[in-house]
C-alpha cells in the first residue's frame, strides 16, 4: 500500500519525461489541477501579483519579431496563449506540449479562434521538428523546472529549430535573487524551492552561456539583445538573435 502511494506518479508517466510526472504531477498533468490551476487569480498568486506585467513585457519583446513560423515551447496557465494567437492574427500559433491534457485545454480556451492554433504532442528536449523552421520561439517559464540535462536539451533542440536572423524569447525567474525581500523571507523561499524542486540550481546556473554552448555546438551563435528585470529582478525577460557565422 505504502509503495504504491510512494509510486503513484508513475500513473502519469504515458510518454512523459520522469521529472514532471514525478515532480509536477499534481500541477500539469493530473485534469482536476488543470482545471484549477487555470484561473487568472491563482496563476497571478503563484506568480506573486506579476503576471500583468510578465505578460504585457514578454508581449512587447514580441512586436518587432522577424517574419517566418512562431513556436510557443509548451503550454502555459492563463492567457498567454490566447494573446498570442490574437497578436498573430491570420497566422498559426504551434503550440508544443508532452501532455495532450495540457494542449486540449489550451485549445478550449481559445473558442472561435481556435483554429489559429496548430497542437502538436512532443517531448521538446527531442523535437521532432525540422532544422531552421521556425522565426520565433517562445518559451515562458518552463526551464526553472527541468533537471539541468533537460533544460540543456530543449535549448539545445530550440537553436537548432531556430533559423538564421531569428528570435528567442525567454521569460524566467531572474538570477538567484540572494537580495530580494521574497528570497530572504525564509518560508517563502522554503516553500518555492519545496514545490519548485528545480529553481535552486536553475537560479545559479548561468542560462545564457549554457544557450551559446548549445548554439556554438551546432554551428550557430545567439546574442543576447535584452533583458527585462520584472520585480527586481526576481523574474526576468530575455531576448536572443540567432546569428549564424
Ligand atoms: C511551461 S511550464 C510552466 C508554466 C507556468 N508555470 C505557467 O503555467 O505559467 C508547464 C508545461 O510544460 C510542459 N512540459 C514540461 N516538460 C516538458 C517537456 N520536456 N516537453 C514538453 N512539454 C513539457 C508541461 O506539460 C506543462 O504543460
Amino acid at each position: 500500500m505504502l509503495k504504491f502511494g510512494l509510486s503513484f506518479w508513475r500513473y502519469f508517466l504515458d510518454g512523459t519525461p520522469v521529472y514532471l510526472a514525478r515532480h509536477y504531477w499534481w500541477a500539469y498533468l493530473w485534469r482536476p489541477a488543470i482545471w484549477f490551476f487555470d484561473h487568472q487569480p491563482i496563476i497571478n498568486i503563484i506568480l506573486f501579483g506579476q503576471y500583468n506585467r510578465l505578460l504585457k513585457k514578454t508581449m512587447s519583446c514580441l512586436v518587432e519579431r522577424p517574419a517566418g513560423r512562431f513556436l510557443q515551447l509548451t503550454c502555459v496557465y492563463g492567457k498567454l496563449t490566447p494573446s498570442l494567437v490574437h497578436h498573430l492574427g491570420d497566422e498559426p500559433l504551434f503550440l508544443l506540449d508532452v501532455s495532450s491534457a495540457q494542449l486540449k485545454a489550451s485549445r478550449s480556451k481559445l473558442a472561435a479562434k481556435r483554429y489559429g492554433l496548430l497542437p502538436m504532442r512532443m517531448n521538446a528536449e527531442y523535437l521532432g521538428l525540422r532544422d531552421n523552421g521556425f522565426a520565433t520561439v517562445l518559451i515562458f517559464f518552463l526551464m526553472h523546472e527541468m533537471p539541468t540535462e533537460a533544460r540543456r536539451h530543449v535549448l539545445s533542440e530550440t537553436i537548432r529549430v531556430l533559423q538564421p536572423g531569428g528570435s528567442l524569447v525567454v521569460t524566467e525567474y531572474g538570477m538567484e535573487p540572494s537580495t530580494h525581500w521574497l528570497y530572504r523571507c525564509w518560508p517563502v523561499r522554503k516553500l518555492l524551492t519545496r514545490y519548485e524542486p528545480f529553481l535552486q540550481e536553475f537560479w545559479r546556473e548561468d542560462i545564457v552561456a549554457m544557450l551559446q554552448a548549445e548554439a556554438l555546438a551546432l554551428g550557430k551563435r545567439v546574442e543576447l539583445t535584452e533583458n527585462h528585470q520584472i520585480f527586481d529582478g526576481f523574474y526576468r525577460v530575455m531576448v536572443f538573435k540567432l546569428n549564424c557565422d
